[in-house]
């Protein structure tokens, strides 16, 4: 298996971070140098668990993907087979609220970062090996109807200024192979649930309230449908389009798993009363509110990943219910973590968030 020395951005969110570990775990010869600014999304506790690293494997850097001068910096002091780029402003509903933020690290930070790994490619008289590895969303095509899945050559039709910087950052990416030729790829994912989700996105929003007996806010109907992958399947597919993945193409990446977000809520109920032990009468499920919904609201997102299975072998290894249960508990033991992660910020943002649904 051959060494890689990888810059990961956004290392210590949460694909960021159970990628990081996956990979520590899974290729024994690669290193990594985590870059990540610490948002409110962003967390070093993350990694307060790891055995003491002699051989210096991870080594985490506080900055911004904008910041070009450390990227010069980061780039002159260690030779980077890839730069697998996780950072970004990622939450629809934070993307309503103030999309600024969106449009600065999606958009302006990873064209500076795209910039910093031109220079640093063409210096380097361009090898071949080099892989920039963007990783993207299955937002960026818009809404499905009852009908149909997004391929990789699906129109780009994003709704929410979160998709639409998201699709600003791709479209950048796919100019920089197809201009400069730098050895770029692109995956496009569904809907991640796993460890370390921050607790505002649903599932462990979900959880967490049904923890803490407060109502559980279903946005509009309920009906709104996404592809969930489980977060350890989507490492090990990002790890195989870095080692056998072509240059200037697109994966879409997703489970084939469509729920309902009611059918989400509803399976989350059960797990928690049954681990809980609920009696019926106080089922979680008393718990759901329909509240307003979430302006531009994409109804259905489905991937076709047949590319990525086709060409690369990938495929979830892992059974939707028996991960989203193995999710559950990990929330469950891991109450501390939440803890630490929910800060005033955090609180504001319910407040403002969900104050008038
Ligand atoms: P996240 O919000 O949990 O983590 C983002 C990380 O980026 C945080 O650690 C944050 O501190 C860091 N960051 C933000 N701005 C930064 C900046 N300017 N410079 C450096 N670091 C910065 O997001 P996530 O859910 O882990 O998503 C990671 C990537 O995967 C994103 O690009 C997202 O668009 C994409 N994606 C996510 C999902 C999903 O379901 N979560 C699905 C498909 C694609
Ligand atoms: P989210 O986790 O924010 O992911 P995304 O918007 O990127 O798909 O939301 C998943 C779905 O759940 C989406 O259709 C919006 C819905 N949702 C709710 O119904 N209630 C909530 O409180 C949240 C956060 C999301």
């Amino acid at each position: 298996m051959s060494t890689k020395i990888l810059l990961v951005t956004g290392g210590a969110g949460f694909i960021g971070t159970n990628f990081v570990r996956h990979v520590l775990t899974e290729r024994p010869n690669w290193r990594i140098v985590n870059l990540d600014a610490l948002t409110y999304a962003g967390n070093l506790v993350n990694f307060q668990d790891l055995a003491p690293d002699p051989a210096a494997r991870h080594r985490f850097v506080h900055g911004a993907i904008q910041d070009s001068a450390l990227l010069e910096q980061l780039f002159t002091e260690e030779s980077f087979d890839a730069v697998v780029h996780f950072a970004a402003e990622s939450h629809v509903d934070r993307s309503i609220l103030g999309p600024e933020a969106f449009v600065e690290t999606n958009v302006v930070g990873t064209f500076r970062l795209l910039e910093a790994s031109l220079n640093n490619w063409k210096r380097k008289d361009k090898p071949e090996h080099f892989c920039f590895l963007h990783i993207s969303t299955d937002e960026v095509y818009g809404s499905l109807g009852a009908e149909g899945y997004f391929t990789e050559e699906s129109p780009y039709d994003p709704s929410s200024p979160y998709s639409a910087t998201k699709a600003g950052s791709d479209h950048l990416v796919r100019a920089y192979f197809r201009t400069f030729g730098l050895p770029a790829i692109i995956t496009n994912c569904s809907n991640n649930f796993g460890p370390y989700q921050f607790p505002e996105k649903l599932i462990p929003l979900m959880i967490l309230n049904v923890m803490e007996d407060k109502p559980l806010p279903v946005y509009g109907d309920g009906k709104y449908v996404r592809d969930w992958l489980y977060v350890i399947d989507h490492c090990d597919g990002l790890v195989r389009v870095l080692e056998q993945g072509k240059p200037g193409e697109t994966y879409n990446v997703g489970s084939g798993e469509e729920l309902q977000n009611i059918e989400v809520v509803h399976l989350l109920c059960n797990l928690l009363d049954a681990r809980l032990q609920k009696p019926k009468s106080k089922s979680s499920r008393r718990l759901i509110q329909f509240v307003s919904d979430r302006p531009g609201h994409d109804r259905r997102y489905a991937i076709d990943a047949s590319k990525i299975k086709r060409e690369l072998g990938w495929g979830p290894a892992h059974d939707f219910e028996e991960a989203l249960a193995a999710t559950v508990d990990w929330y469950l033991h891991n109450l501390d973590w939440v803890e630490l992660v929910r800060s005033g910020e955090y609180r504001k943002w319910i407040e403002i968030n969900y104050g008038d649904r």
